[in-house]
């Protein structure tokens, strides 16, 4: 399968939130990923509905929004009719997640769930099947711009080999600190969507970023 590229609008600049936003349109990037934090949830606050019916307004590709906030199944609908065709819920933020899974889906929204760093694959074991998308943090969420923590190589391989073996369709995207120096190992372990914020959007030519991505282009920069 081709990978998917998922740029974080976190870092994006929101004085000209229509322009980047035509970036990624005119990029060979796949998805918008958008970021929601409460403080709550995460120790950051992001941005809420009226920004993200903003992008919608603009944005020519599917919406993959990643919710780190508590209690996620109160703003299921509202998601859904703000724009979202993905909706992400955490692991670590949700009593019956098998029922927060079903609700997504019933709103018509692909079902994702997102692991912290600390929180183990087999954990899913219950409800791989019934998953469109699994995010494993790469970073400790709530900011961007974090490094990459190396243990999400192994989670990676570990997650694949519970996809195959339940036959289930999830795919698998990673979420922190991805960028020309990972990417490519990350996708030959089985990532299948790469977010990447900072490393787009700090780029001098972000849609050149994006494309060095999509090639999977191995840039190490010496620090
Ligand atoms: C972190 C967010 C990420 C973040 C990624 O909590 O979930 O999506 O924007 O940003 P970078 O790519 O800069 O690590
Ligand atoms: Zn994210």
């Amino acid at each position: 399968m081709n990978h998917k590229i998922a740029p974080s609008v976190l870092a994006a600049d929101f004085a000209n939130i229509q322009r980047d936003v035509e970036m990624i349109n005119n990029s060979e990037a796949d998805w918008f990923h958008i970021d929601i934090m409460d403080g709550v949830f995460v120790p950051n606050i992001s941005f809420g509905f009226p920004v993200m019916e903003a992008i919608k307004k603009h944005a020519k590709k599917p919406l993959d929004v990643h919710l780190m906030i508590v209690e996620p199944d109160r703003y299921i609908s509202t998601f859904k009719k703000a724009g979202a065709d993905v909706l992400t819920v955490h692991y670590e933020a949700c009593d019956h997640l098998h029922r927060t899974i079903q609700a997504i889906k019933a709103e018509g929204m692909k079902a994702g769930v997102a692991l912290n760093p600390h929180t183990p694959i087999h954990l899913l074991k219950d409800v791989i099947a019934d998953l469109d998308l699994v995010c494993i943090m790469s970073v400790n969420p709530g900011f961007g711009g974090q490094s990459f923590i190396r243990n999400t190589f192994n989670k990676v391989q570990e997650l694949k080999a519970l996809i195959v073996e339940s036959e289930s369709n999830a795919l698998i995207e990673i979420d922190g600190g991805v960028g020309t120096d990972n990417a490519k190992l990350l996708v030959e372990c089985g990532a299948d969507v790469l977010v990447a914020g900072s490393s787009v959007f700090k780029a001098e030519n972000p849609s050149e970023a994006v494309a060095q991505l999509k090639r999977l282009e191995t840039i190490v920069k010496s620090i």
